[in-house]
């Protein structure tokens, strides 16, 4: 007689396949034929093309390609639609981001059975991931609207905002987009791509029904080209971004000096890493949803498993019993594990990896069951032997393809983790809590996942490091995506004693470069002091440093006289100030914020002990009150030292027996080109908040007036700041910012001057995909709401969400 344990062993699953019924009369009821959803209504379809069921091959509709005249009536539409959605007030628009979370939760079969014959993904993760974080999207975001005015005050809707999203999570990535944007107040063009735009016009219909106005949402289908045309509209106000690392560069410059906002959410190359102490059936089941999850076309999937070496050969043993028993199938059979790639031209990338791995010599191991030859499907695939530097160890496969490589040392591990041009997420699996919760702040991901991997909450911001691109979706470090400051509203506090202190100066000074016609004698004034008497020099790595082009620029007074010389940087100077930024970074940003604290309030003292001398310089550089702004200078860096440690993190509020610890982690080291008014309060306005919470700066001081910056190593040379915190090159602003922008060793780059050089700025930080902060337009320096305060700590830092599940 057969036991129960045979019965166990050779027991088979049945199919257990849900209805496409509710998709099918969907699209029946279209015609399966769509135009773009754009004032509230479709339009007639035009130049279609067929979206193909990838498990089946089969046609299920034809959409529209979208072209220039859909993209311009779909932004005209928001336009009009802005002022009432705007006026709606938070409250209002609460009530809608409440209605549509209610009405995706009503249909919600019919979204789950779509997105999985659109897209391939299996049933049981649509129906039980995707459409329920969708509605929670839209129910979070309903809170925002209704706390915006208070939760952020000062701050406005960022206007119309063009969305451009991928294929792996159609509804869930709209829902990431466009909740928090509709809460801000902002009204959307969206393009789903082009595999799967099927959900997106669902939706449009369902918030249509929900009574959203019409024009605040429109829908656009089409390829890239149709995207291109959305980044290129001159009517649109921001553009947020999720897919290939190649198409973020693309949009990167071509959104450069055109001040539209921008959030890139790019690719992935996530390390899952593994301790000997780990739970290791836990770490299977946690490699499971890390890699096969979505077929593993996921943006943070965990691709890449490092394990300690000692446990390694257990692990992949482990691993290929579980791989045996994963299932591939319909992705409408509620029994699969993995459902179908999402189209021919993917499954072929994946391939091609695969063989160029194997090529390369990596062990290459696949289950033995047979994988379905009908459909886009590729079975469960395992990488050992692999080396760090190969071809699939580096690049995005966005596959079910797992690579594994082994290390000794914890150290070893975070240098294997972080041996990648991308930032995007990690998982670290260990029972020592001590040791998980010392590996996350090393890792260079906006995501880390200790001992669990792929939770994803509306409430929890969600976002890369470096080329896995920038800003944050979810949580309130989302909110400020979709949020502009208003300008001027902050009631006049002014820092300084505020007499005289230039309000609101132009970008034009009265300070100039260049050759002063007036003669060296002229300046035995015995008002001007000091005289010209030495060429001021740069400051790099903590030491007075000469320009290596062995040039310099005459600076003369507000009225034309020369007041001294300063060294031209170049493009070598820079390098070395990179470098000597970089070198100080470990130490700088691992110390405490009491410690930096203690050191900005330093500056401060020894600045305002030598007020007198700076206030002349500064008076006869721009003729305006030179000791109200040392005053101002001295104030804004006690507002730092006051900051120093007090820019806390959160603990967010994630549906999980656990924390999602938010972390304010510094960027690294920051270019920052000052503006060139109010040359010292400038300067201080920038470094200070920069340096304050762990930065290293390579600051280029004002162009017209740097001699107030150069004055300044003086006073850090005796304020105990470590070498290489704050390095200075003086010269042309615009050739040394651009320098900088290219540097693929600086994080990020702040720079204030002219539209030119805001372009340039940002189209020259596309090489690593660096965070900018570009302004052309005057900041009242002097002005608190203007000049400080926690948009400049935003700035000066990105968000580590690291998730930390407790219990037995
Ligand atoms: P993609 O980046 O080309 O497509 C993403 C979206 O951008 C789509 O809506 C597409 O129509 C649009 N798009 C393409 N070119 C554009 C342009 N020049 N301007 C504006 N919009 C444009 O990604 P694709 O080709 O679908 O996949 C290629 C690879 O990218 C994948 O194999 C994967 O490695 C990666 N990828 C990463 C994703 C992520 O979430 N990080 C998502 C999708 C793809």
């Amino acid at each position: 007689m057969t036991s129960v344990r045979e019965i166990f062993d050779t027991m088979e699953y049945g199919p257990a396949p849900e209805s496409p019924k509710p998709a099918q009369e969907w699209l029946a009821e279209h015609g399966e034929r769509f135009g773009q959803f754009i004032g509230g209504r479709f339009t007639k379809p035009t130049a279609t093309f067929e979206v193909i069921n990838p498990a089946t091959g089969k046609r299920l509709a034809d959409v529209s390609e979208g072209s220039k005249k859909d993209i311009d009536a779909a932004v005209k539409a928001a336009r009009q639609a802005l002022p009432a959605w705007q006026a709606l007030g938070g409250h209002g628009r609460a009530r809608h981001l409440y209605a549509l979370a209610r009405i995706v939760q009503r249909n919600s079969r019919l979204l789950a059975v779509l997105e999985s014959m659109d897209n391939g993904k299996s049933i049981r993760e649509t129906r039980d991931l995707d459409i329920p974080l969708v509605a929670r999207h839209f129910y979070h975001h309903a809170g925002w609207a209704q706390l915006l005015d208070t939760e952020f005050a000062g701050y406005h809707g960022a206007g119309v905002v063009g969305q451009i999203i991928p294929w792996n999570f159609p509804l869930l990535m709209l829902a990431w987009k466009v909740a928090p944007a509709l809460a801000a107040g902002c009204t959307i063009i969206i393009k789903p791509a082009e595999f799967t735009p099927l959900t997106a016009l669902c939706f449009a219909e369902l918030a249509e029904q929900a009574g959203l106005p019409a024009g605040v949402l429109n829908v656009v289908t089409g390829d890239g080209a149709t995207g291109a045309l959305i980044v290129d509209h001159p009517d649109i106000d921001k553009i947020a971004f999720t897919g290939s690392t190649d198409v973020g560069r693309i949009i990167r410059k071509a959104t450069a000096g055109s001040g539209k906002k921008l959030s890139l959410e790019l690719g992935g190359k996530s390390p899952f890493i593994v301790f000997d102490d780990a739970d290791l059936d836990s770490v299977v089941e946690g490699v499971v949803d890390a890699i096969w999850f979505n077929q593993g076309q996921v943006c943070c999937a965990g691709s890449r498993l490092l394990v300690q070496e000692g446990i390694a050969d257990r692990l992949y043993d482990k691993l290929r019993a579980r791989m045996e028993t994963l299932r591939l199938g319909s992705p409408l059979d509620k029994a699969v594990d993995m459902g179908a790639i999402v189209a021919p031209v993917q499954l072929e990338r994946i391939r091609t990896l695969v063989e160029q791995g194997k090529q390369e010599g990596a062990d290459f191991w696949q289950p033995t069951w047979a994988c379905p030859t009908e459909g886009c499907f590729y079975p469960p695939t395992l990488f050992t032997n692999v080396a760090p530097s190969s071809t699939i160890a580096q690049v995005e496969i966005f596959g079910p393809v797992l690579v594994a490589m082994t290390f000794r040392t914890p150290s070893e591990a975070v240098a294997l983790a972080n041996n990648t041009p991308y930032g995007l997420a990690a998982s670290v699996w260990s029972e020592s809590i001590n040791l998980a919760l010392d590996i996350a702040p090393k890792i260079k991901a906006g995501v880390v996942w200790i001992n669990s991997t792929n939770l994803f909450d509306a409430a929890a911001g969600f976002g890369g490091y470096r080329e896995s691109g920038f800003g944050r979706e979810g949580g309130r470090e989302g909110m400020y995506e979709y949020l502009k400051k208003e300008v001027g509203r902050s009631g006049g506090r002014e820092v300084g004693n505020g007499k005289g202190a230039a309000r609101k100066s132009s970008r034009t000074s009265g300070a100039s470069v260049g050759t002063s016609r007036k003669r060296a004698a002229e300046l035995d004034d015995a008002d001007r002091n000091p005289l010209v008497d030495r060429t001021a020099k740069m400051y790099i790595g903590g030491k007075q440093a000469r320009p290596d082009s062995g040039y310099s620029m005459r600076i003369t007074s507000h009225d034309g006289l020369l007041l001294g010389e300063v060294g031209e940087g170049n493009r070598k100077d820079i390098r070395n100030a990179v470098e000597a930024a970089h070198a100080a970074l470990g130490g700088w940003s691992k110390s405490t914020g009491h410690a930096r604290a203690q050191i900005l309030y330093y500056i401060a003292e020894n600045l305002a002990a030598r007020r007198d001398e700076f206030a002349r310089r500064l008076t006869a550089l721009t003729g305006g009150d030179g000791g109200a702004e040392v005053d101002a200078c001295v104030e804004r860096l006690f507002t730092y030292g006051a900051w120093a440690d007090k820019y806390d993190g959160q603990v967010h509020q994630v549906p999980l027996r656990g924390v999602a610890l938010a972390m304010n982690e510094p960027i690294g080291v920051v270019g920052v080109a000052c503006p060139d008014e109010q040359p010292l309060l400038g300067f201080v306005s920038l470094v200070a908040p920069a340096i304050c919470v762990g930065n290293t700066v390579v600051a280029v001081p004002s162009e017209t007036a740097p001699l107030a910056a150069t004055d300044f190593y003086q006073v850090l040379e005796t304020s105990d700041v470590p070498a290489g915190v704050i390095n200075i090159v003086t010269g042309p602003k615009d050739s040394l910012a651009k320098t900088l922008a290219e540097h693929d060793d600086v994080d990020a780059m702040w720079y204030f001057g002219s539209p030119d050089g805001v372009k340039a700025v940002e189209t020259a930080s596309a090489g690593n995909m660096k965070r900018t902060w570009c302004e052309s337009s005057a900041r009242a320096w002097n002005d608190r709401g203007e000049g400080e305060g926690r948009e400049f700590l935003r700035e000066a830092t990105q968000v580590k969400n690291i998730w930390i599940p407790y219990g037995e």
